[in-house]
């Protein structure tokens, strides 16, 4: 019987004193096996939104998060393990290039992913568009995976870090989801509990990421990479521009095409770039020296691609379907592209049915936009801006209504690139 109570836990919070352990140990535990009522944790998560979490604090409620599920030990493995995540984004398919990229290199990739929600697609998602290929792994078929292939990418599951999904359906309701501790911890949680030795964090920033500004990127970045070092991974962050859609393609079908286009050697050069970036920052995070670009260009990552596909079932030389319904939006002037807006691309793909609104929706495979003008780009009256691809006229209206203000064409060229950002440690 503990002598604590859930409103002494709020109130100490809500006026800005340092929670001890036992006090954040006890109010997860307690809140996890229902003896602390919704209400009383939603105004814990407000508190903590205006009063944040101290280092210390924050460290002891990610123990107790990842403490809450099962952790999944890659101890053993032949080959060294690093992960990536990114903070989410429109058209961010890297992790299917990435995954099979870094294990050619000669590391073990454990991407243990999610769903897509609202504008942001996910992984699983997009491979499920892939005929054949399934998710759902065993801890087992992880491991055996990991081994013989060296790249996963598969469901979570519900066993990491499993308060989580109860704290993050309480702060979507409770207008608490934006804080920076509460975020840093629920990736972290889940991320650590995964079992990864070293962890890249791909954080998004810009117009269409849930972070708009560089002050509380790096916020979350540093609170990150602070908290992967507390519990032993090698973790560093790079914040990446999220302004515009990354590629051409958004939709989970469109994207694995596009995917594929980059594992062969092509597809849209800002696609290549980030994953070779992202590559390079992971192999020697490990000690390798695995040079990704050869290992791009000379073929050996699209082989580990097609072994990973086929160890989970898919077929990598299916066709993938297609959209019954395609439809162009062409520019209605000449004139420069000044704004490619990535939330509007991201709204329009999910319209198209590309996304879900909830957990339980299903989503189209084949439903998506490729972006066919770039930012800075010159272009002419009737060139075409956007394909919508749509398996309904129903769809297809949302998704032009949607697309209508997504690109910005003004009389000069004044477009700059973001400034790249540098590798934060800690
Ligand atoms: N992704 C997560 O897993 N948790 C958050 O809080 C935000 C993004």
């Amino acid at each position: 019987m503990s002598s604590l109570s859930a409103v002494e836990v709020i109130t100490a919070k809500r006026d800005g004193a340092v929670l001890s352990d036992e006090a954040i140990s006890w109010i997860l535990d307690a809140y996890e096996r229902g003896d602390v009522a919704e209400e009383q944790m939603s105004a814990l998560l407000m508190a903590i939104f205006f009063n944040g979490l101290s280092p210390g604090e924050l460290t002891t409620w990610t123990d107790r998060m990842i403490a809450s599920g099962e952790r999944l030990d890659l101890r053993g493995l032949s080959r060294p393990t690093v992960d990536k995540h990114s903070t989410g984004g429109v058209g961010d398919k890297i992790s299917l290039i990435l995954a099979p990229l870094v294990a050619a290199c000669g590391a073990a990739v454990p991407q243990l992913s999610g769903r897509g929600l609202g504008h942001t697609g996910g992984t699983l998602d997009k491979l499920e568009s892939i005929p054949g290929w399934r998710a759902d792994l065993t801890i087992k078929e992880i491991r055996e995976q990991l081994e013989t292939v060296g790249a996963v990418i598969c469901a979570a599951g519900s066993g990491l870090a499993p308060v989580d999904k109860k704290l993050y359906a309480l702060r979507d309701v409770t207008g608490t989801v934006a804080a920076i501790p509460l975020i840093a911890s629920s990736i972290m949680s889940k991320k650590i509990a995964e079992g990864t030795q070293a962890l890249v964090l791909d954080v998004k920033m810009g117009r269409g990421a849930f972070i708009k500004d560089l002050v509380r990127a790096q916020q979350l970045a540093h609170t990150m990479v602070g908290l992967g070092l507390a519990h032993g991974v090698k973790t560093v962050a790079q914040i990446t521009p999220m302004d515009a859609p990354l590629g051409q393609a958004v939709g989970n079908a469109l994207e694995v095409t596009e995917s594929v286009n980059v594992l062969k050697g092509g597809g849209p050069s800002d696609v290549r770039e980030l994953t070779l970036e992202l590559a390079k920052t992971m192999t020697e995070l490990v000690g390798l020296d695995g040079e990704p670009a050869q290992r791009l260009d000379d073929g050996s990552a699209y082989k580990v691609y097609r072994r990973m596909i086929e160890a989970q079932g898919g077929d990598p030389d299916a066709a993938m379907d297609q959209a019954r319904i395609r439809e162009m939006v062409v520019a209605s002037r000449d004139g420069y592209v000044d704004t490619v807006d990535a939330l509007a691309v991201g709204v329009a793909a999910w319209r198209l049915g590309a996304g879900r609104a909830r957990k339980e929706d299903s989503v189209s495979a084949t439903a998506g936009v490729m972006c066919l003008a770039r930012e800075g780009e010159k272009v002419q009256k009737g060139q075409p801006l956007f394909e919508l691809h749509a398996d309904d006229d129903a769809h297809l209206r949302l998704g032009r209504e949607a697309i209508a203000n997504a690109l910005v064409l003004v009389d000069e060229q004044h477009w700059v690139a973001p400034p790249k950002q540098d590798l934060i440690r800690k």
